[in-house]
């Protein structure tokens, strides 16, 4: 079933939880400094065994000192006014974070709002990619978790949930 919870994702003890990374894999700010600031210094060193990620790609990390036990990286697509594909490109962030959980068997997965951030996609459209894509997953997981850092992210995603 789909949680929508507002916290830092970095404290969810669960299988996986999902980055907003670039895609140098080698930190950022926002959801991706937290969780390499959680995780410690061996994310970094095995983030540069992985050769970067594409855009909507997604890649498998351990958690290391995080509580969930794996990270998966995934580069959600800057907004560029939405005339670039920026759509499919987050849905694919959902949809392959999603498929690759399920090819781990993992039971619980968490997202933060991907690219909702630094690279301004609008909140409303990014939701509502991110609901319709959990929505086809919901039954192969015991939890999906919408972990949003604000009570308006929470807002916009509760509203569109119900
Ligand atoms: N837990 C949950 N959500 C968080 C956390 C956190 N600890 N910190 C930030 N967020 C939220 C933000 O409030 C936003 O709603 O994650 C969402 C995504 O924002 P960003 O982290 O800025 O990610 P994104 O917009 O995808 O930009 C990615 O930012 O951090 C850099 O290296 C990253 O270059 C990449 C870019």
């Amino acid at each position: 079933m789909i949680e929508i919870i507002q916290t830092d994702i970095t404290t969810l003890e669960i299988d996986a939880i999902v980055n907003a990374a670039n895609t140098s894999l080698l930190g950022g700010g926002g959801v991706d400094g937290a969780v390499h600031r959680a995780a410690g210094p061996e994310l970094l060193t095995f983030n540069k065994t992985l050769g970067g990620c594409e855009v909507g790609q997604v890649k498998l990390a351990p958690g290391f000192n995080l509580a969930a036990d794996w990270i998966i990286h995934t580069v959600g697509p800057v907004w560029q006014g939405g005339t670039r594909g920026e759509t499919e490109l987050l849905r694919s962030c959902y949809i392959n974070s999603l498929e690759l959980a399920v090819s781990k068997s993992y039971r619980e997965i968490a997202f933060p709002a991907i690219s909702t951030g630094i690279y301004g996609f609008p909140i409303e459209p990014a939701t509502n990619i991110a609901l319709t894509a959990m929505k086809k997953y919901e039954h192969t997981f015991t939890r999906i978790i919408a972990c949003c850092f604000s009570e308006a992210d929470r807002g916009v995603y509760q509203a569109l949930l119900d």
